[in-house]
């Protein structure tokens, strides 16, 4: 789907049995995409296999309760895999769950073609611990097992051990109370703060701790993604240009301009303090276009 994570550009080019198929998304929709429309994509393409970020990186946008169902039971029927990239599914800002997963709409795990991925990076805040997991199919684990360790000798067991007591379901549950609170208002401040610069959002994060910006509304000077990067790292401030998203395994657009050239995605990581200080220092990159223009 476009937009989604940067990193699977690599992951599909590096694998040249798989020809990635882009399905677009729309930011005039808020990038809904129903199950109907993805039984259509999975018909009419002849698709093998669906992956995704969800809650997305860049956008925020999520797939849950009835709609994810419809989505397992499109894939279930069509016999097309779901790849859920599940690592932000601790950062739920829709609805009063804390936790979300497709997990919850699998009726057996051997049969249907889901596989969700998830680690300690962001769900956990432990990016160095470097220790992920799969849920799927034994034959799909056994595969991947396989692959890991012919490619780098698989992940350590001591650190797999030692993260065993962080994935418990008190712990998580706990650690995510935190998390909801802390980033709930980091959320807040952010979007708030960046409208009242003048920036749009087609949606605001339903998940993860990104806020998918839109800039078109700003001097032009400053309006697409890259001069915008470009003069807030002048202020020490970093977002990532939206067309870093618009992932294009192969650069089959060849330098064209992405449907994302006016995005960025801003992220409400960074302490409070820091995202105050930033959109004091953003305020003044805008001001500064304003006078110019
Ligand atoms: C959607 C998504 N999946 C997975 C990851 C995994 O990150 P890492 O390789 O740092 O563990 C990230 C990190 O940004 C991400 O955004």
């Amino acid at each position: 789907f476009l937009p989604d994570y940067t990193a699977y550009t690599e992951l599909l080019d590096v694998f040249r049995h798989f020809s990635p198929t882009p399905v677009l998304l729309d930011p005039e929709r808020g990038y809904a995409f129903t199950a109907e429309e993805l039984r259509r994509e999975i018909l009419g393409r002849g698709l093998g296999a669906i992956l995704m970020s969800n809650p997305c990186n860049p956008t925020g946008k999520l797939v849950t309760g009835d709609e994810m169902s419809a989505w397992v039971e499109a894939a279930r029927d069509l016999d097309c895999s779901l790849i859920l990239d599940e690592f932000y599914s601790h950062y739920i800002w829709k609805g009063d769950e804390d936790i979300i997963s497709a997990a919850s709409h699998i009726e057996d795990v051997e049969t249907d073609p889901v596989v969700i991925v998830d680690g300690l990076t962001k769900n956990w805040r432990y990016p160095g611990w470097r220790v992920t997991w799969i849920l799927g199919p034994r034959r799909v684990i056994d595969a991947v097992s396989s692959a890991g360790s012919f490619l780098d000798g698989g992940g350590s067991a001591p650190m797999q051990r030692a993260a065993l007591e962080l994935i418990s379901a008190d712990h998580a549950r706990k650690e995510t109370a935190a998390l909801r609170r802390c980033f709930g208002e980091k959320r807040r401040l952010m979007i708030d703060g960046l409208r009242a610069l003048g920036v749009k959002f087609d949606v605001e994060p339903e998940g993860t701790f990104y806020a998918w910006g839109d800039l078109s509304d700003l001097p032009p000077s400053i309006n697409d993604g890259s001069t915008f990067f470009r003069a807030a790292l002048e202020e020490k401030v970093i977002v990532v240009p939206g067309e870093f998203f618009d992932v294009d395994p192969g650069q089959r657009r060849h330098g064209r301009p992405s449907r994302f050239r006016h995005h960025v995605r801003f992220s409400f990581g960074p302490d409070r303090e820091n995202l105050e200080e930033a959109l004091r220092r953003l305020g003044r990159v805008i001001e500064r276009a304003r006078g110019q223009s």
